[in-house]
């Protein structure tokens, strides 16, 4: 084994970090900086010391993490979840409270986020609960103390920090009625022993985690996070990591740009009832698709959290409308005028990508997979970085046992997606 390899190989065993994600080139420079701090000759010399040595262990762990993270970050998200939860506190009927999960929470901001969110939409402190891991004990001592730079605020819409922050010297601090919300544990998601004596949640978020495994990490990983999860809880992940999850017996909630997903399982009981499970509402469009789910069908140039589109919204000229209208029909369920509307948008604009992913998401649903197949290629070929299509077009072909090439897509996908994070959308 080389001398890299033996790092790399470490890494992925204790915390599932697939170098092909990162690049090699990042661990190896990690890996050279912790030689010199730690005074060693070599990396020989450096590789003995990191046997030996727990407190070395966690100082290359932390050198090779990603903790970019922010408050709010893809706030549809946040939306969906405000409703979901209003939705499921009226079906424990004052039971007990929402039990949620942040996992990877880095420095905090996302189970803040949670917690700011849920209290924005009237939910009160006493009926839920949030618990929030990293691997990386420094990122938890951060988060535990609550004061946040300008980067942790990103976007136009800040009133939230208004609401939930004072201004101090250093940063702006969290106010207690939410960090009082949160409680934080430094844990490997790896690790069997984790939230092991933990109930089940109903939310677990599990975002920008999965991008840097491999694909039976990412497999192992699903299995814990669907543990944690409640059977008719929800599970939020990022935006590029939704290929697997159909595969794993998950399917899209249906709300746009939520990135949530529950158990595909079919309801024991599908008759129409008041008290019936409010999560997971059924998308007539991809119960279709039993075999695989379909995914769900989301405008990407501009959010919507599932608003109605005015019909002469198709025959407006503005682009954004239109893509916007196409993307409500599809999630709507409304496949055939979907389908209608991409093939009016080709004839009237120029192509983009977006247009021939959704017409491949729709040939999917539909089960035309060679059709699929050739539009989200036309979708690659016009925007080689789509991490959406790249990710479905991965799925389709593991589906097909191509697992090298579902391989090479998934990891463009997770490199584009990380690369996207530099200038967050919407
Ligand atoms: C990019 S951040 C994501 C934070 C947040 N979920 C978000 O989407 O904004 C990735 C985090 O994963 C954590 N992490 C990496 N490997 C982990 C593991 N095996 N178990 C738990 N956390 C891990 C890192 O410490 C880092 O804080």
């Amino acid at each position: 084994m080389s001398d890299d390899s033996r790092f790399f190989a470490y890494l992925r065993d204790r915390i599932g970090l697939d170098v092909a994600s990162v690049g090699a080139p990042m661990i190896e420079r990690a890996v050279q900086l912790r030689c010199k701090a730690a005074v060693q000759p070599d990396l020989s010399a450096y590789w003995q010391l990191l046997q030996s040595s727990p407190a070395e262990q966690q100082a290359l762990i932390e050198a090779v993490i990603v903790p970019e993270t922010w408050f709010l970050r893809y706030p549809e998200t946040f939306d969906a979840l405000a409703r979901l939860a209003q939705q499921r506190l009226a079906t424990l009927k004052g039971v007990r409270g929402l039990r949620l999960l942040s996992l990877p929470c880095s420095t905090g901001e996302e189970p803040y986020s949670i917690a700011m969110s849920l209290l924005d939409a009237g939910i009160a402190p006493a009926q839920f609960k949030v618990d929030a891991v990293d691997i990386s004990p420094l990122s938890v001592a951060k988060a535990q103390r609550a004061v946040y730079g300008r980067n942790s605020f990103r976007g136009q819409q800040l009133g939230y920090r208004d609401r939930h922050f004072q201004a101090e010297a250093d940063g702006y601090r969290l106010n207690e009625r939410v960090t009082a919300q949160v409680r934080f544990q430094a844990g490997n998601i790896l690790d069997p022993a984790l939230l092991a004596k933990e109930p089940r949640y109903d939310f677990v978020f599990c975002r920008n985690l999965l991008i840097y495994f491999d694909i039976e990490t990412q497999q192992r990983v699903f299995e814990v996070l669907k543990n944690f999860t409640l059977a008719d809880g929800a599970l939020f992940i990022g935006p590029a990591e939704g290929s697997l999850l159909a595969r794993m017996g998950m399917r899209p909630i249906g709300i746009a740009q939520s990135f949530a997903f529950v158990r595909a399982e079919p309801e024991p009981a599908p008759m129409p009832s008041p008290a019936a499970p409010v999560i997971a509402p059924p998308v007539p469009v991809r119960q279709a698709r039993a075999a695989r789910p379909a995914p769900n069908v989301t405008p990407r140039p501009r959010p919507v959290l599932a608003a109605p589109i005015a019909p002469q919204a198709a025959r407006d000229t503005d682009n954004q409308a239109l893509l916007t209208h196409i993307a409500n029909l599809a999630n709507g369920g409304k496949s055939l005028e979907a389908r209608a509307a991409c093939e009016d948008y080709l004839k009237q604009h120029a192509p983009t990508a977006q247009v021939y992913y959704w017409l491949g998401l729709l040939s999917d649903v539909a089960g035309d997979i060679s059709a699929a197949q050739a539009f989200y290629r036309k979708a690659l070929y016009l925007e080689p970085q789509h991490v959406e299509a790249l990710s479905q077009l991965a799925m389709l072909l593991a589906a097909q046992g191509d697992t090298a090439g579902a391989r090479r897509l998934q990891e463009r996908a997770a490199r584009s997606g990380r690369s996207g994070e530099q200038e967050p959308r919407g």
